[in-house]
């Protein structure tokens, strides 16, 4: 196990523009971090230039406190889970899960010791002689897992390793890896672009913009103070509302601010400042989501689903809730 340090950290593609800029991160030993931004913000070029797949323009990569710059993949001790799971179609789970400790000339007995390991704590066990496509893809997202285990690596790093599974299959797969990552303590980089699964897996996240570090924290630190308009937009769901200042003017904003007020801090109440103008409801079950304009600005509450409804409705703002943004540079000011 180990540390893993990100120095002033940069990549600029040979004919592109950059792809990553001055990223700095210390990340603990056991840590578990999360790289999480939309599309194309530079969290697989990270990724991969700790894992060594990509190569380093600017600044330093240490792990275990070596730098890694100039050392292979296959020195730098990790282990990497891919969307794709990356597994031999030709060889079965067992062949899979040993090809790497044959490869490192590892002895017979210890690769059984690992193999047989891994395949209990991932309950994959009963489909050891089946071949990949005998599998179902969360049974094969447990193998790719199960390869990076047997490793015994000094981190994990993973690269949106559920993006390929159904909804309901993604939830119980994240409590596994969680669970899995908390028994063996391994340091762990885990990409995604879904905001529920950085909240819920990170010991600290990292928000990528352009390449660049918006904000680091817990996932409830970035929840509760998102340090811009771009985080306040990002990480939770549904997605704050962020409205100029003019249209609130209740919330004690400097001229030209932004206001940001998460729908789930809207609550009905007839004397609230917030005067909304409904537009359409989404029913979701346990609650409703009610879309409206205040002051010609697009507006979302998420409201009980008794809450009685009307085509004008007044809102009350929880206490302490209301986060100001600067226009200009989205940086938060309050
Ligand atoms: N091999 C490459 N050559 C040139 N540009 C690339 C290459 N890989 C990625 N990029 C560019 O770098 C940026 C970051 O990409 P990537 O790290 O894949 O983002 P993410 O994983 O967050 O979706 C994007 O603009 C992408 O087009
Ligand atoms: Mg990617």
């Amino acid at each position: 196990m180990a540390a893993i340090t990100l120095d002033n950290l940069g990549k600029v593609y040979a004919q592109g523009s950059r792809a990553v800029g001055d990223v700095n991160l210390d990340i603990a030993d056991g840590e578990f971090i999360v790289l999480v931004g939309p599309s194309g913000c530079g969290k697989s070029t990270l990724l991969r230039m700790i894992a060594g797949l990509e190569s380093i323009t600017d600044g330093q990569v240490r792990i275990g406190g070596r730098v890694v710059n100039d050392v292979e993949p296959a020195d730098r001790d990790i282990a990497m889970v891919f969307q794709n799971y990356a597994l031999y179609p030709h060889m079965s789970v067992r062949q899979n899960l040993a090809y790497g400790l044959k490869n490192r000339r590892t002895p017979r007995a210890e690769i059984d010791r690992r193999v047989a390991e891994a395949a209990e704590i991932l309950q994959i066990g009963p489909f050891l002689d089946r071949k990949p496509r005998a599998l179902s893809g969360g049974q094969r997202q447990r193998v790719a897992m199960g390869r990076a285990i047997v490793r015994e690596p000094a981190a994990f790093l993973f690269d949106e390793p559920l993006s390929n599974l159904d909804a309901k299959l993604r939830g119980t797969m994240r409590l596994e890896i969680k669970a899995l990552q908390t028994r063996l303590g391994t340091t762990s980089v885990y990409v995604t672009h879904d905001q529920l699964e950085a909240m819920t897996l990170a010991d600290r996240l990292v928000v990528l913009n352009g390449g660049r570090v918006e904000q680091i924290g817990t996932p409830l630190d970035v929840y509760r103070r998102p340090a811009s308009t771009f985080v306040a937009g990002f990480i939770g769901s549904p997605a704050m509302n962020l409205v100029p200042a003019a249209a609130l003017p209740f919330a004690d904003a400097p001229a030209g601010a932004v206001v940001g007020i998460r729908p789930e801090d809207l609550r009905l109440d007839a004397r609230g400042p917030v005067a909304m103008t409904l537009r359409a409801v989404e029913e979701l079950g346990a609650t409703r989501l009610v879309h409206g304009h205040t002051g010609g600005q697009p507006i979302t509450a998420v409201l009980p689903v008794d809450a009685p409804l009307g085509d004008r409705l007044q809102l009350a703002v929880a206490e302490g809730a209301v986060h100001l943004f600067d226009a200009t540079s989205g940086k938060r000011i309050n």
